[in-house]
């Protein structure tokens, strides 16, 4: 963002409504950001009235929608005039193993998590050029590590990195800044929300269900979203963004690290034995 803008900085957190999304809405609030959090359906239960107690604004915004996309970027700049962060957040998880993932959950998953994000960051664009703002993508350590049954979980977030590495080079000379903030497991209702495919098959039932029970595991016994907001704002107030930041429970993110200085075949070996594939 622009030194001159440094006053009630205006932000558009998409998947507020929720989570993590929602827990950035929060935090930067309280630190004078004006927020427009965004979800489907803002509004839709007390929960989100209390967060909208908090959150000035929420908003309509469903990402897998063009017209919602503009629709809601449209009502921000006429509102406030400017628009200097955007932090994409909306997503959501689909698990099954690659043969049973039906082909529309596939194609929801990547028009969600990828294309919805892409759709919303080019919509922005132009008004982050003007304000020199910045760019926070919500990945995940999925996107770093190839997770057993969650095949296009995984591609989705695989797909955000290449798209924000490539994607700073373009907005350097417009002084906009961007990172990919990278999830280890939280707490939040990303696990109830998942959907989940053919555990009962004969080829891949037992081991995917095991595996899928692993990883809910984790994520139920994973970090508070305030420690994802805690992060978030401590890289707003840094000059430079980095490429990516890993949040979230210390041996996921060694994981991450791990697998970038051993070979694979001990990566997976050890992959294995963690969610007892054997
Ligand atoms: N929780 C974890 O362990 C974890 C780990 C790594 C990465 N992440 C990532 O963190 C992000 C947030 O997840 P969360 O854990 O906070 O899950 P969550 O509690 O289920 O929140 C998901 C949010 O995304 C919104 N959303 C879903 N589909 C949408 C759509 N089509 N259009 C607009 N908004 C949509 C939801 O709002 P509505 O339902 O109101 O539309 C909700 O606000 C996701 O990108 C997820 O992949 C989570």
């Amino acid at each position: 963002m622009s030194e001159a803008s440094t006053l009630n900085p205006v932000a558009l957190i998409t998947g507020a409504t929720s989570g993590l999304g929602k827990a950035v809405a929060e935090r930067l609030s309280a630190e004078g950001y004006k927020v427009y959090g965004t979800g489907r359906n803002p509004g839709k239960d007390e929960a989100l009235s209390r967060a909208g107690a908090r959150c000035p604004h929420l908003i309509p915004l469903d990402v897998e929608n063009q017209v919602s996309v503009d629709g809601a970027i449209d009502f921000i700049v006429k509102n406030e005039n400017r628009l200097d962060l955007l932090v994409a957040c909306a997503g959501m998880g689909v698990a099954g193993s690659v043969e049973d993932c039906p082909i529309e959950d596939i194609e929801a998953q990547m028009d969600v998590n990828f294309i919805g994000t892409v759709r919303t960051v080019r919509a922005c664009l132009p008004h982050l050029r003007r304000s020199r703002g910045r760019i926070i993508i919500i990945g995940s350590l999925a996107g770093r590590i190839g997770i057993p049954f969650q095949a296009f979980y995984s591609s989705s977030k695989f797909a955000l990195e290449g798209f924000l590495e490539s994607l700073r080079y373009e907005l350097r000379p417009f002084g906009v800044q961007a990172c990919i903030v990278e999830p280890g497991d939280f707490k939040t209702g990303f696990t109830g929300s998942r959907k989940k495919s053919a555990l009962n098959s004969a080829a891949y039932g037992a081991m995917a269900a095991k595996v899928i029970g692993k990883q809910e595991y984790d994520e139920m016994h994973g970090s508070l979203p305030t420690r994802l907001a805690e992060a978030v704002s401590a890289l707003l107030k840094r000059r430079k963004l980095p490429l990516r930041r890993s949040v979230g429970p210390g041996f996921q993110r060694f994981a991450a690290w791990l697998k970038r200085i051993i070979p694979a075949s001990l990566f997976e070996a050890l992959y294995v034995i963690y969610y007892g594939m054997r």
